[in-house]
């Protein structure tokens, strides 16, 4: 069975892609490792132990990551992020705290060692600002060759970003991590709002987890409902809540999900298109592509999947 880490800002579609993983028997969930952006770090990794335990899953442990960007000297949570995740990064929804607390092993250790154990078959699902996994390349470099694959959920290749025209929010915390990242030649799948904007969740499917009536089902229902009115403002055009967390959950399980375009990315880090994600010029003529860009996705195929694998654990969470 394939070994998943999920490195989380979590958040409400962070708490989908926890969901998404935990109901998929093709994967084993062996961490979370703590990230900042849509919430502090601390906050997140409250948020990860809480959900665990209420989805009926406390062996996950939680690693803590980096609290910022190497290159800054804070994080603070920006306005909008509260007002799409909460103040609690969860809707606003109040779950029971964990009695667990962190690992006391970093997050960057936590990655460096899991990929010396397993290898081909780890892979590593970044949701958040790409911080943690550009600092484990700096400290051990030889995993670029040897985990599994990386599929990240962030940026936008053929679509505008969402924090500014070109920049989209996990890349736009840490534009200097994500490019190391890129140009490092690890196996990297991107995830971006070219498909994760095309999967939309609805009040409909909501209901169809808040009918179920369990603990777990009604917390991500509450919680996912929160979300759904904070994009009725911020993207009325939509009609629905972008699933952009666990859809990279699922195309790290399916690849077959989505169609991608192989391509040499990079990052802009300088000038006032920094956070742009981009193909390389300088290694566009290189045959050897490290990265592939999904650009298409079967979005019913993928809300079917979401559907019934979170509503089967949910239901059997209780
Ligand atoms: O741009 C969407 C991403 O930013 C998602 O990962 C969301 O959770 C926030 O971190
Ligand atoms: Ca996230």
């Amino acid at each position: 069975m394939k070994k998943m880490i999920l490195d989380l800002d979590t958040g409400v579609d962070d708490t989908l892609a926890i969901s998404y993983a935990l109901g998929s028997p093709e994967v084993e969930l062996i961490g979370i490792t703590g990230t900042y952006g849509n919430v502090l770090l601390e906050q997140g990794m409250r948020n990860d132990l809480a959900i665990t335990d209420l989805l009926g899953h406390s062996e996950v442990k939680v690693y803590p990551g980096l609290p910022h960007a190497e290159k800054a000297d804070s994080f603070s949570v920006l306005p909008v992020s509260e007002f799409i995740h909460g103040k609690n990064g969860i809707g606003d929804i109040e779950i029971p705290d964990s009695s667990r607390r962190p690992e006391s092993q970093s997050a960057v250790d936590f990655i460096i060692d899991a990929v010396k154990t397993y290898g081909d078959d780890l892979v590593y699902v970044p949701t958040g600002p790409m911080t943690n996994i550009a600092a484990a390349l700096r400290k051990a470099p030889e995993i670029k060759d040897r985990i599994g694959k990386i599929v990240l959920m962030g940026g936008a290749l053929t679509v505008c970003g969402n924090v500014s025209a070109w920049t989209e929010a996990n890349i736009s915390q840490d534009p200097d991590a994500a490019n190391e990242l890129f140009r490092s030649g690890a196996p990297v799948t991107m995830v971006g709002l070219d498909v994760t904007l095309q999967t939309l969740l609805t009040y409909k499917e909501t209901k169809r987890w808040r009918d179920l009536g369990t603990k777990a089902s009604t917390f991500l229902a509450d919680m996912t409902d929160f979300y759904i009115k904070a994009y009725e403002t911020t993207s009325p055009h939509l009609g629905g809540c972008g699933l952009h967390d666990p859809l990279a959950v699922a195309v790290a399980i399916d690849p077959t999900l989505v169609t991608t375009l192989p391509i040499n990315m990079q990052v802009d880090v300088d000038g006032p298109t920094r956070g742009r994600t981009i193909g390389d010029n300088t290694r566009l003529n290189d045959s050897h592509k490290s990265m592939q860009v999904a650009v298409g996705v079967d979005v019913q195929r993928f809300l079917d999947e979401f559907m019934t694998r979170i509503s089967r654990l949910a239901e059997q969470a209780g």
